[in-house]
């Protein structure tokens, strides 16, 4: 299982280090063998030792350049980050990356040879149009995507279910789920208000192999309650 947790615009370098410091003493602690994933904003980056994976919730694909208000490749080395989100929701639709825009980023972080994160998921209307329209929405975030590549995880995170405390019934995430497996063999996550209270039962679903957390990750209890649940699913 993979349990991510992204931190969005929240927490500033000095919570997360405090953060990362008792995440990684509970890890220590329990011999957890669970992959843990932790995306702070990137003020906040740094080299951290242990056996979370810190990455950046968005980079520029570009080693350095003129490009303001982004990082690069550069910022990111500074710290050996070599794990990446890409195509988060929030990315797409409230800043307005574009599909070939989020395809070049991946295709640029792909040859670096980062882990990456790639997002996925629908917004409300889309849903409410039915299976085929749901996948043919979902189809298209996957345009210029390569699925094969081995460092890529797929994070399945329906929009309308992103902050607002509503998720889709276990039965459709499983049946998302099945149908994204057909055609993607890396692991998927599903993220989506996913809290302590309901972790347990979306990681116990078919083909749920971990979970993206945005608002429940920025309690290091709470996040660690969703580790420990992961290993339970895995055990
Ligand atoms: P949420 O966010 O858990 O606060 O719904 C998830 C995400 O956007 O990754």
């Amino acid at each position: 299982m993979i349990v991510a947790a992204n931190f969005k615009t929240n927490m500033t370098r000095k919570r997360t280090a405090a953060y990362l410091k008792e995440l990684e003493r509970r890890l220590a602690e329990s011999g957890m063998e669970q992959q843990v994933m932790v995306f702070p904003p990137s003020t906040a980056l740094d080299s951290f030792e242990g056996k979370v994976l810190v990455g950046a919730q968005n980079a520029y694909a570009a080693q350095n350049g003129a490009f303001t208000g982004e990082i690069g490749l550069d910022q990111l080395d500074e710290f050996g980050i070599d794990t990446i989100l890409i195509g988060h929701s929030e990315r797409r639709h409230v800043l307005g990356e574009s599909q070939e825009e989020i395809a070049k980023k991946y295709a640029f972080y792909k040859e670096q040879g980062f882990n990456i994160v790639y997002c996925i998921g629908e917004p409300l209307e889309i849903r409410e149009e039915g299976n085929d329209a749901l996948m043919d929405y979902l189809d298209a975030q996957l345009v210029g995507i390569d699925l094969s590549y081995e460092k890529l995880v797929i994070a399945y995170e329906p929009v309308w279910a992103i902050g607002t405390g509503l998720t889709p019934s276990n039965v459709d995430i499983e049946l998302l789920h099945t149908a994204l497996r057909h055609k993607i063999e890396r692991p998927l996550l599903y993220g989506g208000s996913v809290k302590v209270n309901n972790a347990l039962e979306i990681m116990a679903l078919a083909n749920v192999d971990g979970v993206l957390v945005g608002g429940a990750s920025l309690d290091v209890n709470g996040f660690f309650s969703m580790v420990e649940d992961a290993q339970k699913c895995d055990s």
